[in-house]
This record gives C-alpha cells, structure tokens and sequence, in this order.
C-alpha cells in the first residue's frame, strides 16, 4: 500500500514501513511525521504485525535529517513546541512502543534521521552509511532526543564528540561504538532484517513489551528531555541560527 509519503507491507508478521522522499532524501517535514505515526499505530494494533522495520527509499539516505527548509524561520517558542510536538507524535511513540522496531538504515542518517533510528530499538545500517548529528554546523542542536540517546547508547565521552564535532562517522564506526547493532552489505540490508526480526518473532511479545519498558526505563531522564527542548528552542533566537540556516539553503558553508 503506498501513502503521500510511505509505503507499507505486511509480509510474515513483520511491518514494513518505507519512507518515500527520495528527491529531498527522505528528510522529515510535519506532514511526514504524521504519516509515521499513522502507520506505526496501525501496526501496533494490527494483530500480525510481530515486529516493524523502517527504512527509506532509494540507496542514498535513510532520513537526512528533519527538513531544515520548513523550521528555517522559526522563532524560539515555535521551535521548542515543534520538537516537543515531534517527540510525542514520532520519537518516543516508538522508543515506548509494545513491539520491537528495527531500523534499517539504508544510507545516510543525519539529524532527526539519526535520532529516528536511535528511537528505534534496533539498528541495522548498510556498509555505506554516514551516521551523524550535524546540527551545530547550522546553528541549532539535536532536538528530538538526540542529546539524550545518543549518550545512552554509545556514552558520554563519544556522544559530546559527534555532537560537538557534528562530523558523520562510518556504518563500521557506528558498529565499534554500539550506535547500530549490525552491518551488512546494501544487497542484504533486506535479508539481514528479516532475520533479526525473525530472533525476535519467537520469543514471547509480552515478554518483548515488558523488556522494552524496563531497559527503556533504566537509562533517561524526563529532565534530560526537558533541558534539551529548552536549549534547541534558544537557538532559534540566535544570528549564529540565522547563519547556519541560510548557509545551507544557499547551499555553502556557514561562517560563525
Ligand atoms: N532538509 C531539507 N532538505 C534536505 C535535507 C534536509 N535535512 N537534506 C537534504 N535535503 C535536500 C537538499 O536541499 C536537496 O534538495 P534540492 O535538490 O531541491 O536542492 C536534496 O535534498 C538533495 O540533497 P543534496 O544536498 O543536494 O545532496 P548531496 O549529495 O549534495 O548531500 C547531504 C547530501 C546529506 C550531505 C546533504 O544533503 C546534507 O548535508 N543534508 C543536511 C543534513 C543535516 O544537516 N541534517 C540535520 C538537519 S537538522
């Protein structure tokens, strides 16, 4: 079934859902987030669907980043009720959701791409894919939980670098950090879904549900959120976010 921006699949109980804006490279704009969020909870109600797998169009990118052309002129109380609206609907609807969802990162995950897939619960990337938070070089800084999972997942140490740096790092980096749990071959991105998907399908789904909830409970704080929301949305106040903005919709580098 093919939506505006989706496409969806149901084949052996697993859920497919494949974010199909190719030409932008998959990024995220709020007509997109609502369509994910629709599927997703579709698939959580729908009695065969055991397991979900994200993934996007086309080699190039998984989602490269939320769509910078639609918050470009956002105001700092705009911005921080955009994230916190995102986060609810998209980001943590699927790190708290009842079934597992694996991403399957099929090329470049950048920004809220990133932060997608380290909503999800977990990552296959293929050898060719560039992982990274890069919005400081545009003046902002990862608002839909990146500040918060990033460090869960890789550490703290590790986290401040890709933050601060915003330098993307390769599939084979991801994997020595622990930010993907595998690496495949883009041919076998596919296969190498299912199979994970499968390792999960036997295992008890109540069991799998309470197990998300209590890992998910060990490691974030509802402040850590809240103080992210309230640093990304002073961005938006700022002439360095201005800069960074129009560099990239300009299509240069900025200069701070
Ligand atoms: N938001 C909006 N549009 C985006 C986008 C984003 N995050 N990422 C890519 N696009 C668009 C480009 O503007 C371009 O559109 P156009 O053809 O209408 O000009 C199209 O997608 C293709 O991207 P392009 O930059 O031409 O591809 P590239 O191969 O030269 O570079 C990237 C690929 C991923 C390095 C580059 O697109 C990029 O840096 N994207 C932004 C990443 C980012 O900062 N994400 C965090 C956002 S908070």
């Amino acid at each position: 079934m093919k939506g505006q921006l989706t496409w969806i699949e149901v084949r052996d109980s697993i859920g497919w859902i494949k974010i199909n804006r190719e030409n932008k490279l998959n990024a995220l704009n709020l007509e997109l987030i609502d369509e994910l969020h629709d599927r997703i909870i579709n698939f959580q109600k729908h009695s065969s669907v055991k397991v979900i797998a994200l993934t996007g169009k086309g080699k190039k990118a998984f989602v490269a980043g939320a769509d910078i052309s639609e918050f470009s002129g956002f105001k700092p109380q705009q911005a921080g009720a955009f994230a916190r609206r995102g986060n609810q609907v998209l980001f943590d609807l699927i790190a708290q959701l009842e079934k597992p969802v694996i991403a399957a990162i099929n090329g470049y995950a950048l920004g809220g791409g990133l932060e997608l897939a380290m909503s999800c619960h977990l990552r296959i990337a293929v050898q060719h894919a560039k992982l990274g938070l890069p919005e400081v070089s545009l003046g902002v800084i990862p608002g839909y939980g990146g500040t918060q999972r990033l460090p869960a997942l890789i550490g703290k140490g590790n986290a401040m670098e890709m933050i601060l740096t915003g330098d993307m790092i390769s599939a084979d980096k991801a994997l020595k950090l622990g930010l993907v749990n595998q690496v495949v071959p883009a041919e076998k991105l596919f296969e190498a879904t299912i199979t994970l998907a499968e390792r999960l399908m036997k295992n008890s789904p109540n069991s799998i549900k309470n197990a998300i909830k209590a890992i998910n409970a060990s490691d974030i704080t509802l402040n850590g959120f809240k103080d992210e929301n309230l640093q990304f949305s002073k961005c938006f106040g700022t002439t360095d976010f201005k800069k960074g903005v129009a560099a990239f919709l300009e299509k240069r580098k900025p200069e701070f």
